[in-house]
């Protein structure tokens, strides 16, 4: 399972980074406000950081436009993944950009039917939005599993991105179906390393460990 890491924060994607723990990065338009940066910049800095796809998010709504931008976003660096949301025009762009060879996200996903107009647009990869789903008292992850099902009966080699993934059970339900990529905020990624008995054994550990009087260095 691959993780991306949803953010534009340049200090907690090194940060991750550096664990190993990061194969790509998604942004979207709210992510870019968040960080305070001009997009073509820190989208920039980002692919400098990480090998892996970094989605950059068109903001126009017609096709021609779309291709535009997204052609555009593409110029940044060659491991951009153009990301355009799944309506027809975001399916437009995605078919002609991917025909380009240009890695492309369609995100916006809430059904499984719009999953299947993506991989036959040729998507690299379609996100479905969980974390919004369940907000709307729906269950994101019965979607993801749904596309994974689809997908798999007909052999679409578009890749599954879990995305509005809000907390760890999200990840380990993602992985659990077959998810291909997981993308999570910063934080959620840092969660995946707490158990409360690795607390509790290891301050028992180290209890044991001081009463012997010893020393590894
Ligand atoms: C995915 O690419 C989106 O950037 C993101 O996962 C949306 O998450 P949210 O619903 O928590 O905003």
């Amino acid at each position: 399972m691959k993780f991306f890491v949803d953010t534009a924060e340049i200090d907690a994607i090194a940060e991750l980074n550096d664990l190993g723990m990061v194969d790509g990065v998604t942004t979207n338009p709210s992510l870019i406000l968040k960080s305070g940066r001009d997009i073509l910049e820190v989208t920039k800095e980002i692919c400098d950081l990480v090998d892996g796809p970094v989605s950059a998010e068109v903001v126009a709504t017609e096709a021609e436009d779309m291709i535009a931008e997204g052609r555009k976003l593409a110029q940044i660096a060659p491991n951009i993944a153009v990301k355009v949301p799944l309506t027809w025009a975001g399916l437009k762009t995605c078919k002609t950009l991917s025909e380009e060879g240009q890695m492309v996200n369609v995100t916006l996903c809430f059904s499984v039917n719009q999953a299947i107009l993506a991989a036959k647009a040729g998507a690299t990869f379609i996100s479905p939005f969980i974390g919004r789903l369940d907000d709307i008292n729906l269950d994101g992850m019965d979607l993801i599993a749904d596309i994974r099902q689809v997908y798999d009966n007909y052999g679409f080699e578009t890749e599954i991105l879990a995305a509005s993934i809000r907390s760890v059970n999200h990840v380990a339900d993602s992985a659990r179906i077959g998810a291909d990529v997981i993308t999570a905020p910063p934080a959620v990624i840092k969660k995946l390393a707490d158990h409360p008995l690795t607390d509790k054994g290891l301050e028992a550990f180290l209890s044991d460990w001081a009463k012997t009087g010893q020393k590894i260095l």
